[in-house]
């Protein structure tokens, strides 16, 4: 079977790229290998390298230059490959990804400030498109609080948006700082990542199902 490449990026900081990332790719090495590449220089990830060799984590690179080289000797050896992307856009890592993925992933926050930004996302998505047509993109909603009247006005304001926006998104949970402080993600959490869990499983049974 062909490798399924995503990455995560948006500009914002603190958005939940990285978060998206390790537990998105912590949720598809069970499915089959998957490898995380961290791309972003001041890369979160890199303090997970550590803990690769934990059952059920996904293996970590660092990516210092060449993205699309690793990328495609990791398409080779992985059913899943997970970019984790800067927050930055500008002949730097995200471009690079964004010609090379199958499905990006655009992490927003209920704030205004983090709507503006993905703006830009949706243009680097139709640039993108010049060269890799059959990229599919998505924004991902993420510290959601479901009876927050922001999270329901967040939603409607990025259905105007020209990418779709998934049905599934990412609660807000201490789960995830946790999880990320132990240097594991929400699927070696137990009890206490459970919720967290059922939130990544249904990001990746939606996007995987919807092609
Ligand atoms: N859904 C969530 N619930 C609670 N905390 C979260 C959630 N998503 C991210 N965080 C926390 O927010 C901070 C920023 O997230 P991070 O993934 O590092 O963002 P980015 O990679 O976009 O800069 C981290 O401390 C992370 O643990
Ligand atoms: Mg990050």
């Amino acid at each position: 079977m062909d490798c399924v490449r995503f990455a995560v990026a948006n500009l914002k900081g603190g958005c939940g790229k990285s978060t998206l990332a390790l537990n998105l790719a912590a949720g598809l090495t069970a499915r089959g290998n998957t490898v995380l590449l961290d791309a972003d220089p001041q890369g979160t990830l890199v303090h997970w390298i550590n803990f690769e060799d934990i059952e059920g984590m996904p293996r970590v690179i660092a990516i210092d230059s060449d993205l699309p080289e690793t990328m495609r000797q990791a398409s080779d050896a992985n059913r899943f490959i997970v970019v984790d992307c800067p927050p930055a856009l500008g002949s730097g890592n995200t471009e690079t990804a964004l010609k090379q993925v199958d499905i990006l992933l655009i992490p927003v926050l209920p704030s205004p400030p983090d709507l503006w930004g993905s703006a830009r996302m949706v243009e680097a998505v139709r640039e993108a498109r010049q060269e890799n047509p059959r990229l599919r993109a998505y924004f991902v909603r993420n510290q959601v609080e479901s009876r927050s009247a922001l999270s329901r006005a967040m939603r409607q304001a990025l259905k105007t948006c020209e990418l779709p926006v998934l049905e599934s998104a990412l609660g807000r949970r201490a789960a995830y700082r946790w999880a990320s402080l132990e240097g594991i993600s929400v699927y070696q959490f137990g009890a206490r990542g459970k919720k967290a869990v059922d939130d990544i499983e249904s990001v990746i049974e939606e996007v995987l199902n919807n092609d």
